[in-house]
């Protein structure tokens, strides 16, 4: 048995026009399952497209704003129609502004909680409703003894664990905290479904949002390469491994409620750079 197998099965992926979530969905389509995404991005980068080729696997695009309950709902029924069915979601979208807590604008707040927290909650709602309906229809009522339905996965942040003098950044820490505070509790409803709900927390990462905030703040990658134990930051491939476990109901199929966190050691450590 191939625990990390995942022909025949179909994840919901938003953010992956590019960053993390096209690394993500290119983990999961060289398993071999078929890919949908949302990104409000017009186009994805091309080599989303190319995977569908590359692994012999379906691979569609939407193009939408996932903070938008009737565009999600909509967009969800439809992937059901392309697709058939619905196994994993990966919640992978965001937006992170750098502004002082004293001066953090309404602007920010809203859309960093639209995005990040309710746009998540939307997405994975709409997915955790196919995956149940899939449930029900095979097994009726009667509540699962394994987790084989399917996996939500939300992509939180290193941010929840410890603050980095480098950013000001607590509005997006919030909303990061606010997504981990779902999990337990989204684990524990959908449970009796065969369903698993985690979090994956990314240490920094070098990723378009990443080169947005090194333009804005030239030296902040820098900072960040000194704050974990191998002086540099994450490639988005370093995180496939997990997200590939995380996804596998085969290889993690007792791992629910929980936060898993990636950081090249960079919460296990009182830096030098803070303490020069
Ligand atoms: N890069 C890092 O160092 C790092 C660290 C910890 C956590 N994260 C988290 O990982 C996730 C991915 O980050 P990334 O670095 O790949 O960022 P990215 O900016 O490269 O990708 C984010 C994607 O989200 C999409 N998006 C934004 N608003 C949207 C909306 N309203 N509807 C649909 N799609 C929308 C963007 O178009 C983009 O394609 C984010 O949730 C981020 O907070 C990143």
């Amino acid at each position: 048995m191939d625990m990390f197998d995942l022909k025949h099965q179909t994840a919901v992926i938003s953010g992956a026009a590019r960053g993390l979530g096209l690394a993500f969905a290119e983990t999961l389509a060289s398993a071999g399952c078929n890919i949908a995404v949302l990104d409000i991005l017009p186009q994805p980068s091309s080599a989303l497209h190319e995977l569908g080729s590359q692994h012999n696997v379906k691979v569609k695009y939407y193009s939408i704003d996932i903070t938008v309950r009737d565009h999600v709902v909509s967009t969800l029924s439809k992937i059901v129609q392309d697709f058939g069915r619905v196994d994993i979601n990966i919640n992978a979208a965001g937006v992170v502004s750098d502004e002082s807590f004293l001066t953090t604008s309404d602007k920010n707040l809203q859309r960093t909680f639209a995005i990040n927290v309710n746009g998540f909650f939307l997405v994975a709602q709409a997915c955790a409703n196919v995956m149940v309906e899939q449930y029900k229809s095979q097994h009726g009522d009667v509540p699962a003894k394994d987790a084989t339905t399917g996996s939500i996965v939300f992509i939180a942040s290193i941010a929840t664990y410890i603050a980095s003098t480098a950013q000001q950044i607590s509005c997006y820490t919030a909303s990061k905290a606010a997504i981990k505070g779902l999990v337990k509790p989204v684990a524990m409803e959908l449970s009796r479904y065969g369903i698993r709900v985690n979090s994956l927390s990314p240490g920094y990462t070098m990723t378009d949002m990443m080169r947005g905030l090194q333009t804005e703040q030239p030296d902040l990658v820098k900072q960040f390469e000194k704050e974990t134990l191998f002086g540099r930051i994450a490639l988005p491939q370093e995180l496939k491994g997990a997200i590939l476990w995380l996804c596998s109901s085969k290889a993690s199929g007792w791992y629910t409620g929980q936060d898993l966190l990636l950081d090249g050691g960079a919460t296990s450590w009182k830096h030098p750079a803070v303490l020069n």
